[in-house]
């Protein structure tokens, strides 16, 4: 199904690599610290396997403009934390800093770059993968290493230059791993298969899940998030101005499509029956109705929500989550995504369903939940293990078909 060299498939031994990882995650700005981080935890036994190579770590965190934008200093700090390795960190990506500090690089040891997308044109997507291999970063990197380990399982959906531009790739074991799983649901799901969909990126979510339903690999979808707004919002529903604001560009983009989808298939498309606001730091549960009436922002499902979906996950023999139903950093929004992630870890326990958790919110939720080690597989990507679970060919899966060294 995936067509690739694997990592174990070449020689490592001695040589130089460049690992573009996804250690994109969740950070807590205030307090200036790294929430649980299933995609740096991910990370730790694959750098521990290529123990025997000079590794240094490409990824990104964020996109330009948003407030959790930051340098890859933290993510350095922790993964020294728990690494048994020398951790180096340079705040350069392809400047002099960080050319010198690759080229000191020993066996042994790792360098973790700084973020990637503080390079303008990394922001771009290139379809046309040579045009990529031409760009400053991709050819003044290049000489310098021996491979180009394929590893950012969750960014597989972008077709950026550090995804795609190298001139050879090898798959890294943490997609080694996913392409495994991915390979599991994509041959054969059991059915009944169900989409949990929340957090932010609504469209996108919005996307995979038509694609799943016309091609009739899904039974039912629970939305919530900014998800479940945008729908509400293009079937006529007012959340309120708070709710509305966050998905306006979506629903600019593509209300039709969003209301002829849901038209056809609002037998299977469960949306919240009731939502939770935040009044004085007490959980408020407001009907659908009321949204209008209250103009606040909705951070989490309510009970009768909860109830529903708790039911059709515990009936589920395929159970796929990407992004958390609530605002889970605030105490006040956390019960929803908490009982969620307590559901699928019961389904999987006492029905032996196929539980997976993707992407770095809900991933980081499901860890704080206490229940990760329960579901079945936390997969380190959400848009990109939607994508994949919807059938496309993403960028870095070609490029892996394409580059093989
Ligand atoms: C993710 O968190 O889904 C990946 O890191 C990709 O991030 P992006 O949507 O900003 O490209």
């Amino acid at each position: 199904m995936f067509d690739y060299k694997s990592y174990k498939d070449v020689d490592l031994k001695g040589k130089k690599v460049l690992m573009r990882v996804d250690i994109n995650s969740n950070i807590d700005i205030e307090n200036n610290r790294i929430r649980e981080s299933p995609r740096i935890h991910a990370l730790i036994p694959s750098l521990k396997e290529l123990k025997e190579s000079a590794v240094v770590i490409m990824a990104h965190q964020s996109r330009p403009g948003a407030k959790d934008f930051t340098s890859l200093e933290l993510h350095a700090e922790e993964i020294r934390k728990l690494l048994d390795r020398p951790v180096k960190y340079v705040e350069d990506v392809f400047g002099e800093k960080a050319i010198n500090a690759i080229k000191d690089l020993k066996v042994g040891e790792v360098l973790v770059l700084n973020n990637v997308r503080t390079w303008e044109l990394e922001n771009k997507q290139f379809k046309d993968f040579s045009e990529a291999a031409n760009l400053e970063m991709i050819k003044t990197l290049s000489p310098l290493f021996d491979y180009f380990i394929a590893d950012a399982f969750g960014a597989a959906h972008r077709a950026q230059p550090s995804i795609i531009g190298w001139p050879t790739l090898v798959a890294g074991p943490t997609t080694v791993k996913e392409f495994e799983y991915m390979s599991k649901i994509l041959e054969a799901p059991e059915k009944p298969m169900v989409m949990l969909i929340g957090g932010a990126k609504a469209l996108d979510k919005f996307k995979a899940m038509k694609f799943n339903f016309e091609n009739d690999k899904l039974d039912y979808a629970l939305c919530s998030g900014l998800t479940a707004v945008l729908i509400f919002e293009a079937i006529g529903v007012d959340t309120g101005e708070p709710n509305r604001g966050a998905i306006a560009k979506d629903l600019d983009k593509a209300k039709d499509d969003i209301k002829e989808t849901y038209e056809k298939f609002k037998d299977k498309i469960i949306l919240p029956k009731d939502l939770v606001i935040d009044d004085n730091g007490n959980r408020k549960a407001i009907s659908i109705d009321e949204l209008k009436e209250y103009n606040a922002v909705t951070g989490d499902i309510g009970p009768k929500t909860t109830e529903e979906f708790k039911e059709i996950i515990m009936n589920a023999k395929t159970i796929i989550a990407n992004g958390p139903p609530g605002i889970f950093e605030k105490e006040v929004f956390r019960k929803g995504t908490f009982d969620m992630a307590e559901a699928m870890a019961a389904a999987t326990k006492n029905r032996g369903a196929l539980s997976v958790i993707g992407g770095g919110e809900m991933g980081t939720a499901a860890e704080m939940s206490g229940y990760a080690q329960d579901v079945s597989f936390i997969s380190t990507g959400g848009g990109a293990m939607l994508e994949i679970l919807s059938g496309k060919d993403v960028p870095m899966v070609r490029a892996l078909r394409e580059k093989k060294p």
